[in-house]
């Protein structure tokens, strides 16, 4: 058998913990798999003393980062810690210094991908990156290799698990949106700063990943439009449950007229959709490519365990060699990679939900009907229940809209907010059919 495979963790948190306890547990079935042991050398932490929930023998314990570069025997180096300043050098480190690098820190590739791609092309190695998207989800491998003879055309997806829960846990049992995001950090698969899950940037770092392979476009997470969950209100819910739809967080990125949409929302989806019923904490991507035609992954997209399981799989693949051809002929983030250019949003066309808050007097519906009209956007339902005579107060009127250009249908929202008959500034969703 050949040499084991050296390898280092940098950081020890639940990722790297779950890694430790897979590399101790199954000796046997990884070492079959990889055809070389899988030797943990090294574990750089902080604070060597901090308790973990495994246990790391003391001897692999260090807070010297430089340990892990002038060990000749340590082929890879996961980098676990996150953040983008502090890994980022690290990752170029330990690129310049002869280790191949495995990460699950999207907002690193994210923000940094071409730089660090094309370190690692200097050095002749390679960055496995499985556990950034979608944590045991395996769809990194999916997209690169068991769709290679694709081009996709459309993805949607949920991305971010903590603002899956939260929007299940509103919808299902009617609990508020803080009590929702508390509990979902006691469960444990929030970001340290949970406002990178709700607010859309977790989901859009990941997007921006997919997209690269996808569709060849380097999109900074600043071009990806995005919109959080900390707005969505329990009304727009059940309007949206009372009109067949349930409403999600998705990263979606379409090919459109040559160029490719990209965005972040939460979106209105039909209750059959198979979208809709993703739920709790799951991830899910749905995939189309233009020879195999639709296609759904769905599993957890966060937790120690399944966060592991993708950065073994990406050892493993060092192991046999495999992961080196792939990011060979990927070219990711590479100069002569000529994809998509990126859609402006304006330009992007959907179908619209919006909710508006108005005084129950004649005209007022009018009105709105014709600062839509202005835009030539064509109403395909309207929803005002039963107010009770002499209502002097606001009532919600719902409209759903056939298909308008993204631009024209907020420059009609500009209009309809300045009306007199307007109370509080409209809420509105894409509407996915
Ligand atoms: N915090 C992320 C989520 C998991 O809630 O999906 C790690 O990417």
């Amino acid at each position: 058998m050949a040499d084991a495979l050296g390898i280092a963790l940098v950081g020890c948190g639940t990722v790297g913990s779950g890694v430790v306890k897979l590399l101790r547990e199954q000796p046997e079935r990884l070492t079959r798999r990889a055809g070389r042991v899988l030797e943990l050398r090294r574990v750089v932490v902080q604070d060597k003393l901090k308790l973990r929930s495994v246990e790391v023998p003391l001897h692999l314990l260090t807070d010297d980062f430089q340990t892990v570069l002038t060990d000749p025997q340590i082929e890879v180096v996961c980098e676990l810690m996150g953040g983008t300043t502090t890994a980022k050098a690290r990752v170029l480190a330990a690129l310049a210094a002869g280790k191949h690098v495995v990460t699950a820190n999207k907002a690193l590739l994210a923000d940094a991908g071409p730089e660090i791609f094309e370190a690692a092309r200097n050095a002749n190695r390679t960055i496995c990156f499985e556990a950034a998207v979608a944590g045991g989800v395996p769809i990194i491998r999916a997209l690169a290799e068991s769709l290679a003879a694709n081009q996709v055309t459309a993805i949607q997806a949920i991305l971010n698990g903590t603002s899956n829960f939260i929007l299940t846990a509103m919808a299902e049992r009617g609990i508020p949106y803080s009590d929702a995001l508390a509990e979902a950090q006691r469960l444990g698969f929030a970001e340290a700063d949970p406002t990178l899950d709700v607010d859309g940037s977790d989901a859009a770092h990941k997007l921006a990943i997919l997209a690269q392979i996808a569709f060849g476009v380097a999109a900074k997470p600043h071009e990806i439009e995005r919109v959080g969950i900390e707005h969505v209100e329990a009304i727009d819910i059940r309007f949206a449950t009372e009109l067949g739809y349930a409403i999600k967080l998705l990263a979606e990125a379409w090919v459109a007229g040559g160029h490719v949409a990209l965005h972040v929302a939460p979106v209105m989806v039909r209750k059959t959709d198979m979208l809709a019923q993703v739920r709790g904490s799951f991830n899910a991507i749905q995939l189309v490519g233009d020879v195999v035609g639709e296609t759904l992954f769905q599993g957890p997209g966060a937790g120690m365990m399944p966060t592991a399981s993708s950065v073994v799989a990406d050892l493993i693949d060092l192991a046999v060699g495999r992961a080196q051809k792939t990011f060979e002929v990927a070219k990711l983030w590479s100069k002569e990679t000529r994809g998509f250019s990126i859609e402006p949003s304006e330009k992007v066309r959907s179908r619209f939900y919006l909710r508006l808050m108005v005084i129950d007097q004649p005209g007022s519906l009018a009105d709105v009907c014709h600062a839509l009209a202005e835009q030539g956007i064509s109403i395909s339902s309207l929803v005002q229940h039963e107010a009770p005579e002499g209502n002097s107060l606001a009532v919600p009127l719902v409209i759903m809209t056939h298909y308008a250009e993204t631009g024209k249908f907020r420059a009609a929202v500009i209009a309809i907010d300045r009306l007199p008959a307007i109370r509080e500034p409209a809420v509105s969703y894409s509407v996915d059919d």
